[in-house]
């Protein structure tokens, strides 16, 4: 080995060099990040759907397009953390196979209301529209903004055949028939009947998954 070689590839060279020490601290970092990244994209735990977890139907689409739109998910995430008080209080923790279908996912991190994770038929279907119509009239001290236009909003016009077909480009498998019948499924529905219909879906599957939380710890 010349001496010139043995000098380039000493620490000497490294650490008097920033720019090399900027690109070999990337190279490590990113290498890092990979090694932990790259399996979960292969992993069946978090590329597919768990049981009972299915595409949504046309309805629950819509609705959550109007979550997004609506901007739900600036107060509310939809991620139960495994801590025994979150468990608790919301149900069972979120896995990645429930969200296989959601695209984008709308974990969120913004909590000023709950968690919705684990919401569906956990409250009446009337008790939702009171309570988007105007949060007031069922929990007085809320601070929720209301949504009355969903109710008069129709869904009329709105493509859902289109949204499915990007959808299942993203893998999400929906049928050729699932995507026909869609646009019927929505006759004569309002935005807030799509809401309400998203919202009484979350976590269903996950509750029945895992067990409930000991009697007195939850809902
Ligand atoms: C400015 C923050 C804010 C926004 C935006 C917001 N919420 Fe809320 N939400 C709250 C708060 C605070 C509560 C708790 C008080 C209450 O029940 O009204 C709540 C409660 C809820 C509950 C009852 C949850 C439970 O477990 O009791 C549901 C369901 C809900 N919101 C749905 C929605 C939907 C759907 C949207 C979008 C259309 C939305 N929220 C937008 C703040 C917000």
């Amino acid at each position: 080995m010349t001496p010139g070689k043995q000098s380039f590839f000493s620490h000497h060279t490294l650490e008097k060099n920033i720019g090399l020490m900027i690109i070999a601290t990337i190279v490590v970092v990113s290498m890092a990040g990979l090694v932990q990244i790259i399996p979960l994209f292969f992993q069946h735990s978090t590329t597919e759907a768990e049981a009972g977890i299915e595409p949504y139907s046309p309805l629950r689409l819509m609705g959550r397009d109007v979550y997004i739109r609506e901007g739900c998910v600036g107060c509310h995430s939809q991620q139960v953390r495994m801590l025994q008080s979150e468990v608790q209080r919301y149900g069972p923790y979120s896995t990645a196979g429930e969200s296989v279908f959601d695209h984008p996912f709308l974990w969120g991190s913004k909590r000023t209301g709950p968690d919705l994770a684990r919401v569906g038929e956990r409250y009446s279907d009337a008790w939702h529209r009171e309570h988007l119509r105007d949060p007031r009239a069922v929990v007085p001290e809320s601070n929720m903004p209301a949504y009355p236009w969903l109710r008069t909003a129709t869904l009329a016009g709105q493509n859902v055949a289109a949204r499915m077909r990007a959808l299942r480009q993203l893998g999400v498998p929906y049928s050729d028939q699932d995507i026909a019948d869609a646009p019927r499924a929505l006759e004569g529905k309002t935005e807030e009947d799509a809401l309400v219909a998203y919202l009484q879906g979350l976590g269903l599957a996950a509750r029945k998954n895992m067990p409930a939380p000991a009697p007195g710890t939850g809902k």
